[in-house]
């Protein structure tokens, strides 16, 4: 029998919740209706107040009644929150991911609304918001709730996000968006690291207040807070490489263009030279004949300098070569008739004056010409 993917997964890191998870998981349990199949994986880290026992023993007694599965996997050591959360996505079934806390800090009546943010109206990440109209933080200290407004501040300044809850541990994704990234996962910032890393993604944020907990204590100490410094180092130098080799690619490209658009125009020379050449110097030849080798010794010289020079590309066997050198040419003149296409008709039906048409078609066509060339002639992809 095959057994089908949840529609949703929910992880849950727990360190020294024992007061709490059972009632949080019977919350999550009740927030979906009956036949909507969600998966929670508990993530603990070998809780030294017996969480993970307990969780255990919740599971085993639940399992006959419910096709909501719940899960939990043991880590040998306090690792990490960040750290924790990854572990519980890697394991997740599902293709919608919620992450929340085990405190009843995060109050689970805001899953589903998360969960069709990502599935109904297909945001990429739903973020659980404190700071966004309708949100709120209650009993929090001042001091608390001052570190989490100035790192907040620090989040949007320095990295560019553009959350107003880039703190949040509270938050859907879809899991396809993480494919080929890699994680630091320092500290507890997992969802800042996600949005810096998938930039430019649809984000909607849901606003909802956060209570502090009742029982047991926070684990958000000065170390988390020194961890937060280094992993926004560590962000901001990831942006910043982003960005350069971005501007790399465009560079590249533009250059490569910058030299074909030479190339052409020293064909135009070297036409017009070895034309008037033949036709009254080295030879008496009749002007249309001259005019042809001069276009066959201009495509040949513009090939080899645009092999060598534009594509960089130093293989010269026989066969290759040819097979390049036609294409070449077929895409030449292609060009040309491109040309022609363009000023009669920026001419004739926009009338457009002939030197003005001429320089817009010139640049279009040797642009054609360009990308022909990159992709087929020379097998480069077109953007690198
Ligand atoms: N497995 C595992 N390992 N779980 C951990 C660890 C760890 O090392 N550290 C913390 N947790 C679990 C806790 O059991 C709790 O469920 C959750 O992670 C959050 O930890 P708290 O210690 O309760 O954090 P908090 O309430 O101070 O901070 C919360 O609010 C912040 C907003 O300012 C968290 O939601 C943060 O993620 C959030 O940024
Ligand atoms: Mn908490």
């Amino acid at each position: 029998m095959k057994v089908e993917n949840p529609q949703v997964s929910i992880i849950v890191p727990t360190y020294n919740e024992s007061q709490n998870i059972i009632g949080v998981l019977k919350s999550i349990r009740k927030c979906f209706p009956d036949g909507f199949s969600a998966e929670t994986i508990v993530v603990d880290d070998n809780s030294p107040d017996g969480t993970g026992k307990i969780v255990e023993e919740y599971i085993s007694d639940l399992k006959k009644f419910t096709k909501n599965k719940i899960s939990i996997i043991h880590r040998k050591a306090k690792d990490g929150l960040a750290s924790a959360i990854l572990n519980g996505i890697q394991n997740a079934r599902a293709d919608t991911i919620v992450v929340m806390d085990s405190d009843f800090s995060h109050p689970p009546q805001i899953i589903p609304k998360l969960v069709s943010a990502i599935k109904q109206y297909q945001y990429d990440i739903a973020i659980a918001s404190r700071y966004v109209k309708g949100g709120a933080v209650d009993g929090w200290s001042l001091k608390r709730k001052i570190i989490s407004k100035v790192a907040t501040l620090i989040a949007r300044k320095s990295l560019g996000v553009k959350s107003n809850d880039p703190m949040s541990g509270f938050f859907a994704f879809r899991k396809n968006l993480i494919k080929g990234l890699s994680f630091d996962a320092i500290g507890y910032k997992i969802l800042l690291e996600l949005l810096v890393k998938t930039k430019g993604v649809k984000i909607q944020e849901i606003p909802y207040t956060f209570q502090d907990r009742k029982f047991g204590s926070s684990k958000l100490d000065s170390g988390i807070v020194i961890d937060y410094i280094k992993s926004v180092f560590k962000l901001y130098r990831y942006g910043k490489n982003v960005e350069k080799q971005e501007q790399r690619t465009s560079v590249r490209f533009l250059s490569k263009a910058a030299r074909f658009f030479t190339v052409g125009a020293s064909g135009l020379g070297v036409n017009y030279l070895v034309s008037l050449l033949f036709a009254d110097g080295i030879s008496n030849l009749w002007y249309i004949h001259a005019t042809t080798i001069g276009i066959i010794v201009s495509m040949t010289t513009n090939f080899l300098l645009n092999k060598i020079w534009t594509f960089s590309d130093k293989d010269f066997s026989l066969i290759k070569t040819l097979k390049q050198y036609g294409k070449f040419v077929v895409f030449s003149s292609l060009g040309a008739l491109l040309q022609l296409g363009i000023v009669f008709y920026l001419v004739d039906v926009h009338d457009i004056s002939y030197p003005i048409s001429l320089v817009g078609a010139v640049g279009l066509a040797a642009f054609g010409n360009f990308i022909l060339n990159k992709k087929w002639t020379f097998k480069e992809k077109l953007w690198n």
